[in-house]
Formats: C-alpha cells, sequence, structure tokens
C-alpha cells in the first residue's frame, strides 16, 4: 500500500486529501454459466483484489494510473467526454462504471486523479474488469453526497460492462464483488436477485484456486455464442411453457420438453443450464448440513456438465481437474467463463502440500504448462479502507 501511496504522489503531486478503497476479486463455487440463464451462482469474494487511491479534482479531469500498466503512462479523460476509446484500454472499465451512474442521474461534478495496483492473477478469469470497476463505484459514492444502494451500484457496474465495454456477461462477478462477505459465499438468485449468505466452514478442508496459465484466447465470442443458444432454446421451449428462463425449469420439466429443440447441440446447453441451477441449489442444502463430500461430488458433475454439455473447458482446464481428482480432491471443477482460466478445488488440508506438488506435477506433464496455486482466503465486498488498515 505504501507503493500504491508513494505512486500516486509521485503521478499526481502529493498525497494530501486522497483516500483508499479496495475491491475484490471473486471465485465461483458452484453455478457456471447459470447467471445469465436465470438460474443460482454460489460465488465468494477474495481477499486479493483492487486498490486504488484517489483524490477529487476541482476541474472535469480524470486521470489514471495502473502499477500493472506503468507502459501506459498516465490515461487522461474527461467525466464531460465519455466514450470508449480503444487507447484508454484498461482505463474504459473505470470510465464505464462513471458513464453509468452519471446516466442514472447520480451527480459526478469533478474529476479525479486515481492510482490503482491489482493483486488479482492476470488473466485468470476472477474477475479483475469486475474489480476495477466496483472498486471505481465505490470511489464514487465515498466522494459524494449521494448514497446508492449497494445491489444498484453493481447493477451499474455491470451496466458499464455491458454498454461501454461491451462485454455481454450475466450479474455473478459484479455481485460478489459488490456485496462479498468474509469467510461466506452467496447464493444468489439472478433471476430475482434474492440472495443469502451461507458461511464456507471446510473444518479440515481448503479451498485452492489453481490457474491454467492458458491464455483465454476467443473467450469472448464463445462466451455470447454459448449465450444466444441459450435464448434460442429458451424461445423454443416458451412455445408450450410459461417460463421466464431456463432457471424457471426443474430437470424433469427440461426432459418433458427438450423435444421442442431441434439442434441437439443448443439441446445440450440448455440442459447444462438446467442441471447445473438445480446442482447449485442442491450444492448449497448439502454444505448447510456440512456434507462437504457431497458438495464435492457435486462440483465434479458440475465440471463434467461445461466438459460434455456447454463445451465450455478445454484440454487444460480439463488435464488441471483431472489431475485434481487424480490426486484425491473432494471436488474440483472449472470456475468462471471457461475456455482457460482457473480451477476451484476443495482438499483435505493435511494433504494440501502433496496436492500442490502432484497436481502440479501431473498438469505439466499432460499439456506442458506450469500451474500456479493458491489457498482462497475469503473476503469483504467492495470498500474504503479505513487509513490504520493501510
Ligand atoms: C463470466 C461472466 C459471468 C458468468 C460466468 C460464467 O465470469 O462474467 O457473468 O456468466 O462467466 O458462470
Amino acid at each position: 500500500m505504501k507503493q500504491l501511496r508513494d505512486a500516486f504522489a509521485e503521478k499526481f503531486g502529493g498525497g494530501q486529501g486522497a483516500l483508499l478503497f479496495f475491491a475484490p476479486g471473486r471465485v465461483n463455487l458452484i453455478g457456471e454459466h447459470t447467471d445469465y440463464n436465470g438460474g443460482h451462482v454460489f460465488p465468494c469474494a477474495l481477499s486479493v483484489g483492487t486498490y486504488a487511491v484517489a483524490r477529487k479534482r476541482e476541474d472535469t479531469k480524470l486521470r489514471f494510473y495502473s502499477m500493472n500498466f506503468p507502459e501506459k503512462g498516465i490515461i487522461d479523460a474527461d467525466i464531460e467526454e465519455l466514450t470508449y476509446e480503444e487507447k484508454h484500454d484498461w482505463a474504459n472499465y473505470p470510465k464505464g462504471v462513471i458513464a453509468a451512474f452519471k446516466k442514472h442521474g447520480y451527480a459526478v461534478s469533478s474529476g479525479f486523479d486515481i492510482a490503482f495496483f491489482g493483486n488479482i492473477p492476470n488473466g485468470a478469469g476472477l474477475s479483475s474488469s469486475a474489480s476495477i470497476e466496483l472498486v471505481m463505484g465505490t470511489v464514487l459514492e465515498e466522494t459524494s453526497d449521494w448514497s446508492v444502494d449497494r445491489v444498484e451500484m453493481v447493477k451499474l457496474a455491470q451496466e458499464a460492462e455491458n454498454e461501454f465495454v461491451g462485454v455481454n456477461c450475466g450479474i455473478m462477478d459484479q455481485f460478489a464483488i459488490g456485496m462479498g462477505k468474509r469467510d461466506h459465499a452467496v447464493l444468489l438468485n439472478c433471476n430475482t436477485l434474492d440472495y443469502r449468505y451461507t458461511p464456507v466452514e471446510l473444518d479440515s478442508h481448503a479451498l485452492i484456486i489453481a490457474n491454467t496459465n492458458k491464455r483465454r484466447g476467443l473467450a469472448d465470442s464463445k462466451y455470447n455464442e454459448r449465450r444466444s443458444q441459450c435464448e434460442t432454446a429458451l424461445a423454443a421451449l416458451q412455445t408450450e411453457l410459461k417460463i421466464h428462463s431456463l432457471g424457471d425449469l426443474t430437470e424433469e420439466a427440461f426432459e418433458a420438453h427438450k423435444h421442442l429443440i431441434d439442434d441437439p447441440v443448443v439441446q445440450k446447453r440448455a440442459k447444462h443450464a438446467v442441471y447445473e441451477n438445480r446442482r447449485t441449489i442442491k450444492a448449497v442444502d448439502l454444505l448447510d448440513q456440512g456434507d462437504i463430500e457431497g458438495f464435492g461430488a457435486l462440483m465434479n458433475d458440475s465440471h463434467r456438465s461445461l466438459r460434455d454439455d456447454y463445451e465450455v473447458t478445454g484440454r487444460e482446464l480439463d488435464a488441471l481437474v483431472e489431475a485434481a481428482w487424480a490426486e484425491g480432491a473432494v471436488g474440483s471443477r472449472m470456475t468462471g467463463a471457461g475456455f482457460g482460466g482457473c480451477t476451484i478445488s476443495i482438499v483435505k488440508k493435511d494433504d494440501v502440500d502433496s496436492f500442490l506438488t502432484n497436481v502440479g506435477d501431473r498438469y505439466k506433464k499432460a499439456v506442458d504448462l506450469e500451474a500456479d496455486f493458491y489457498v482462497v482466503e475469503i473476503g469483504d465486498g467492495a470498500k474504503r479502507m479505513e487509513e490504520e488498515r493501510i
């Protein structure tokens, strides 16, 4: 944090009056590709995330600097001219958030100097983009005379990503990051936005994130393709069923009506969305009862469904999950959008050391890449940080 304060002082002239903010990354425990299908997700906020030191300006200028992208230097913009600009690169995310707040009538009358630093592994699918969106939202709220309901902030951040940046994501990432709670995961119904927190008490088990270190090329176009396949499936089912989203269906109702979907590939996509949603609700019930083995088994089913029906895993994620299964993980699955990125596993605490070595070896042998591992610490949602905690 001292380095971030120093970077701020160096780039923007002194640190007087600057405030410190934090927004976490997220990992999803189960409920993948269900958010935009009106289903349930079960993510948690991480203790790693994006820090921002921010200070209001007297004029309307915006000056952004990231310690993660020093080669980009200071990126200059203006609150009166907020349009997406290729050359602004990562700074389009905070710009988009300011634009969304303004569009919805939240007064933003002066600019900012802001320095960012993120410790979420890059491109790992742990939502560094939603993290920077929510840290910007928090800066806006804490430095203005209005306040905003947190779920509203979450929606505005999603809108910034959908409309300003042009990535058609669901609401899971922004929700987990805006609403996260230390040592808890949140079960969110993405249709109604009803949610409840569940303590993640794994006793003698640990949660391990493993990064495939596979670049997520083409991920956005395949993501959008899955979304539209699900929309096609929903439209076909709606010819006979009064449903609002795939999340409204039980497995039985889906099986009884799946013949309405002609294309077998589209049918598989819808099957995943329906089964994964139901699986998520069951998994959280099991966790509430302290049945960690049962929860883990459903994580494994989730991965198989994402591999075989939704087809968003790929060689590296499959190799890493198979390595975890072979090394005795209680549960292991890909997490996030897929096509690269990370897996999440539940591992007995006593086995963690051997797990890290052996899974790493197996993975390297299978795909000739080094995996990185992180023991998950579940942290709080986006917030302003108190000075004594710096
Ligand atoms: C990405 C999106 C989320 C969600 C996941 C898949 O992380 O941003 O909205 O759709 O993929 O579960």
